[in-house]
């Protein structure tokens, strides 16, 4: 079954020059790319982007890690698109869980600064892509 997922490539990622390495990786795996953008991320989206994560210790300081410069973001879509995104990222942290091979794997070392976000349910997904891409159908 088609599936969208909602996936960014955060500032470290964007800073580092590694979007076009993380875009093909998407593109090689099979999945298409419905929608891609820059943005420049206010508060006031960071907060609902993360808004399940309001009580957690480090929220103050991953709004100001999402706002510190742009992030590319974009809907994906194909056969299992949130499992298969989340597969190519690996773990959330970049050292105990994501494995080599994975995006946060071969490129990261600290758990807030991963390189990628990417819905993690059907309910994740379309809150997200609304609130990224409001024009999208
Ligand atoms: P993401 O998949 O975007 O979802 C929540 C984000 O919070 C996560 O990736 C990390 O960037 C960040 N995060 C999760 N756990 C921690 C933690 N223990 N310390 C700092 N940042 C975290």
């Amino acid at each position: 079954m088609t599936e969208r997922t909602l996936i960014l490539i955060k500032p470290d990622g964007v800073r580092r020059g590694l979007s076009g390495e993380i875009l093909a990786r998407i593109e090689r795996k099979g999945l298409t790319i419905a929608a891609l953008e820059l943005k420049h991320v206010s508060t006031e989206v960071a907060e609902g982007h993360y808004a399940e994560h309001k009580e957690k210790p480090f929220f103050g300081s991953l709004l100001e890690f999402i706002t510190s410069g742009p992030v590319v973001a974009a809907v994906l879509e194909g056969p299992r698109a949130i499992a298969a995104f989340r597969q190519l990222a690996g773990g959330t942290d970049p050292v105990e869980k994501a494995v080599p091979g994975t995006i946060r794997g071969d490129f990261g070392l600290e758990t807030q600064e991963n390189l990628v976000h990417g819905s993690d349910s059907p309910e994740s997904a379309a809150r997200e892509i609304a609130l990224w891409f409001p024009g999208l159908a």
